[in-house]
């Protein structure tokens, strides 16, 4: 069996695609895979329903994305993957990084390849870049690895450790969000006006590495003001909309140590930093429809 999990930026998203570094997390929230060796390449993903056959020059983003993957095993029978979607798509979480994380794993066990979970992650890049031109890696390298890390593109993955366990609620907007879009909308910003968005960039660098101090020293209350802060930064940058600022203000008025939207942004979904698990229900509830507790462990 594969699995891919699903990721929740903390912060430092889009920053990242320009050689930033940001902090993120895995959750065990994500895409279950099995392959079997069958007659023809086929890939089926529930509960969407759907059936994609690999075909390199395909209009659909997953026949181009499995026609990848399926190449960089050079020699093979033909397979059919069978794979559970547990995660809202184009919503900020990692959705199709999970779940090319979760084919390559079903592949490989099919197949007895052995590689390590970020070798794993590496190898689904290709996956990734179908789905938009320039990701950064931090989508496919956390769905492999989980825990908390220290992410900056063409480095090697900086675990982040503490003895206090990160209370996450997960709100969706049910607004949906266009990564390719939205860093797209971020390069534009950035040519045009390279001083401001430069200068964001390097305001969420120095959030980014106090928040990694305040994770590792069991800081939340501080932690939770940086998200506040890193929120209002990618609102400047035109990444969040009025569902999302309204989102993040009741999980605050909730008792939330912080919060902000995670992800591409335009939609998708925003987070909270509870204290404890009480005020994680309590916030999830008040998040309403889709909303779930996450748990992470540093
Ligand atoms: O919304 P998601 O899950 O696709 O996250 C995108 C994160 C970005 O920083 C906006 C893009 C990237 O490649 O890192």
């Amino acid at each position: 069996m594969g699995f891919g999990r699903g990721k929740v930026i903390l912060l430092g998203e889009h920053a990242v695609v320009h050689g930033f570094p940001a902090i993120a997390v895995g959750i065990d929230r994500g895409v279950t895979a099995e392959a079997t060796i069958g007659r023809a390449d086929l890939l089926r993903l529930a509960p969407w329903g759907l059936t994609i056959q690999p075909d390199p020059h395909g209009s659909e983003p997953l026949e181009r994305a499995f026609a990848a993957v399926l190449a960089t095993y050079p020699e093979r029978p033909p397979l059919r993957i069978d794979a559970q979607v547990e995660l809202p798509a184009g919503a900020g979480l990692g959705c199709s990084a999970a779940i090319g994380v979760a084919v390559l794993d079903a592949i490989d066990a099919a197949l007895g390849v052995q590689r390590s979970r970020e070798a794993l992650g590496a190898a689904a890049l290709v996956w990734e870049q179908v789905f938009h031109g320039n990701p950064s890696g931090v989508d496919n390298t956390m769905s492999a690895v989980g825990g908390v890390a220290l992410f900056r593109r063409g480095q090697p993955l900086e675990p982040l450790y503490s003895n206090k366990p990160l209370h996450l609620v997960i709100g969706c907007t049910e607004e949906p969000s266009s990564t390719k879009e939205m860093v797209a909308s971020v390069a534009r910003q950035l040519r045009e006006e390279p001083k401001r968005v430069e200068g964001a960039f390097e305001a969420i660098e120095s959030l980014v590495r106090n928040a990694k101090v305040a994770i590792e020293t069991g800081d939340h209350v501080g932690l939770g003001q940086l998200l506040d802060l890193n929120h209002t930064i990618l609102s400047s940058l035109m990444l969040c909309t009025t569902k999302l600022d309204a989102m993040c203000r009741a999980a605050r008025a909730a008792g939330a140590l912080g919060a902000k939207m995670t992800g591409a942004g335009g939609g998708g979904c925003m987070f909270a930093l509870a204290p404890k698990p009480e005020e994680a229900r309590r916030i999830r509830d008040v998040l309403g429809q889709g909303a779930f507790i996450a748990e992470v462990s540093p």
